[in-house]
């Protein structure tokens, strides 16, 4: 089994304070930070762009992992490899040409991640296996925080576990996750679980336990609780 990951979402912190709030939820636990990055167009909603994650950057050491859910995407992956992204994810339905997405991501030196809508098939996946390190499935349609999971995700997980194999993937999860859910999650196969409204609830204060409550959840259906 590859590591388990917790990765806040920060669209979910608060964007007028964003350096501060990104160091708060990696300081109290967060692995990963997962940057939404939404143009409007692809998704029905706005959030921010390299410039605004470059800034952030500063902040934290932590691996950067930046969902792109925008079309086109081609002509925006180097300027997040260049403002400081890890791993970059597409979407499959953004474009055409999603094996040249994944090439010019690698191209980059960056960390190469499709991502899957609620309603696209695992099928999509068959013949890019080998140019994909990570694997994004989205259990609530994307473009907002704070929606409720989509069951069917759990299928799907399992079925890409499948497909992934023993190949170096990381499974990823994103959308309505929560402590309830998380067990059922990791046990589909998901090893990086994004969480915004459910990290970011109750403030500052509250970030430490739920990042704890969330980890513990997965960890037990892992077998792998202490
Ligand atoms: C949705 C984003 C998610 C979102 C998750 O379009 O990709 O990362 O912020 O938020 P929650 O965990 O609240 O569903
Ligand atoms: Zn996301």
């Amino acid at each position: 089994m590859r590591p388990l990951q917790i990765c806040p979402s920060i669209l979910s912190a608060d964007f007028a304070a964003l350096g501060e709030d990104v160091r708060a939820v990696m300081a109290a636990g967060g692995d990963i930070v997962h940057v939404d990055i939404m143009d409007g167009h692809f998704v029905p909603n706005i959030s921010f762009g390299p410039d605004v994650m470059k800034s952030i950057r500063k902040v934290t050491d932590k691996v950067f992992d930046v969902h792109l859910m925008i079309s086109p995407v081609d002509p925006y992956i180097e300027a997040f490899a260049r403002g400081g992204a890890d791993v970059i994810t597409v979407h499959a339905e953004a474009g055409p040409h999603l094996h040249r997405s994944l090439q010019a991501i690698r191209a980059l030196g960056k960390r190469a991640g499709v991502s899957l809508n609620p309603a696209t098939p695992e099928s999509v996946l068959e013949y890019v296996m080998d140019d994909v390190d990570l694997i994004l499935v989205m259990t609530v349609n994307p473009g907002f925080g704070g929606q409720k999971f989509i069951p069917s995700g759990l299928e799907k997980l399992r079925r890409i576990r499948q497909m992934i194999g023993d190949r170096p993937i990381d499974l990823e999860v994103d959308g309505g996750v929560t402590a309830d859910n998380a067990g059922a999650i990791a046990a589909a196969g998901a090893n990086w679980l994004v969480a915004g409204s459910a990290v970011f609830k109750g403030g500052p204060s509250a970030y430490a336990s739920n990042i704890e409550a969330i980890r513990r959840a997965a960890l037990a259906a892992r077998g792998e609780l202490v």
